[in-house]
């Protein structure tokens, strides 16, 4: 729906070790009834306003959770959840982020909903607007969702596209900051598929500068045009961002520890290819001797346990995939409070 103004600075860099501020008083609500298809859609300020809010709104939330419930003005609103991929921690957390803003969520999940009947892009976008206040979608090619959001008035929400997952992005970052503070200082490995969380990490590094190493397989790097524009912002963040096949750089010294499924959904057929061309880009215990002492890992979700993570480092005590499986929930409450209200929001 609306004109995105992410992927510059603008201002003085935020405080990235300072995500838990005291509350103060927003001078606007800078992303009322914007998009977000990507985490570069932020600006940098932006960013960092969606994951302290994000923090804060969940540490009012664990200290009680009744005085956050059904708060005005999403009383009136509804929310269309279409997810035209499978889903568990996506469809859950969206459910509720929205039931507990106060708004009624309606999930479209079965292949008889939304766009199954090849009702096309516009007509199908331009009747749901006229029920929901946000859409969120998950789907395939980056350039439907962002075809729908060009048709909506009402924000679009990338729920997961073959190139970002920006609300899992949103939820890894607050969880690195969580486990290990100050993100402009951490160094972020991921190892694995060049796919839509290597992208995302890309952008969210170059947000907070934030040193990235990305080591996957020659053929399966992040898409040449998407380092590009993270390489452009870094520039301007002073965050460091290397991408090649050296795993062993990729997790030397590294503070967070993140790989993903090696076919991911839509790639499924080439699963065992996959697997022949990836066992060198598997985390394991030793994987953590080469990081930093208090090092953390983190996984999307689902992982093949096995594949690209052994069961040890899904089970060791720095294995915090859970803690940002949970993170999803706060996350996704606060961007769509902050996408779905008036301008004058505050924290
Ligand atoms: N991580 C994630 O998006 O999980 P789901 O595919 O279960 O929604
Ligand atoms: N890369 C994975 C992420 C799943 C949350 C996929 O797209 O299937």
């Amino acid at each position: 729906m609306s004109e995105q103004t992410g992927g510059t600075l603008g201002q003085s860099s935020p405080n990235w070790a300072a995500l838990d501020a005291p509350a103060v008083e927003l001078a606007g609500n800078p992303l009322a009834g914007r998009d977000l298809l990507r985490l570069m859609d932020l600006t940098p300020q932006q960013f960092h306003m969606v994951l302290s809010t994000a923090l804060y709104q969940k540490q009012a939330w664990r200290s009680d959770p009744a005085a956050g419930q059904a708060s005005a003005p999403y009383q009136r609103q509804a929310v269309g959840i279409i997810l035209e991929k499978p889903s568990l921690r996506t469809r859950v957390s969206f459910e509720l982020a929205a039931a507990r803003l106060g708004a009624h969520p309606v999930v479209m999940a079965d292949s008889n909903s939304a766009f199954s009947r090849g009702e096309s892009l516009k007509d199908t976008t331009m009747v749901l607007e006229r029920f929901v206040d946000a859409i969120v979608i998950r789907s395939f090619a980056q350039s439907r969702v962002e075809e729908i959001a060009q048709w909506a008035s009402v924000p679009v929400v990338n729920a997961l596209t073959d190139d970002f997952h920006p609300c899992q992005g949103l939820a890894d970052f607050l969880t690195a900051y969580e486990h290990k503070g100050n993100l402009s200082q951490l160094k972020l490995a991921y190892v694995g598929d060049g796919n839509n969380m290597a992208h995302t990490y890309l952008e969210g590094a170059a947000l907070c500068g934030m040193q990235a190493h990305i080591a996957t397989p020659p053929a399966y790097q992040p898409q040449p045009l998407y380092v590009q524009q993270c390489q452009e912002l870094a520039a301007a963040t002073g965050a460091r961002l290397t991408v090649d096949s050296d795993v062993e750089a990729a997790l030397s010294e590294a503070d967070v520890l993140i790989t993903d499924t090696w076919a991911s959904m839509g790639a499924e057929a080439e699963h065992d290819e996959r697997a022949a061309v990836f066992k060198d880009y598997r985390l394991t215990a030793e994987s953590f001797k080469l990081a930093r002492p208090g090092a953390i890992f983190l996984h999307c979700l689902p992982a093949h346990r096995g594949e690209e993570v052994t069961d040890e480092v899904m089970d060791a005590p720095c294995s915090k995939i859970y803690d940002e499986a949970e993170n999803r929930l706060h996350a996704q409450k606060t961007l769509l409070s902050l996408l779905m209200a008036p301008a004058s929001v505050t924290r």
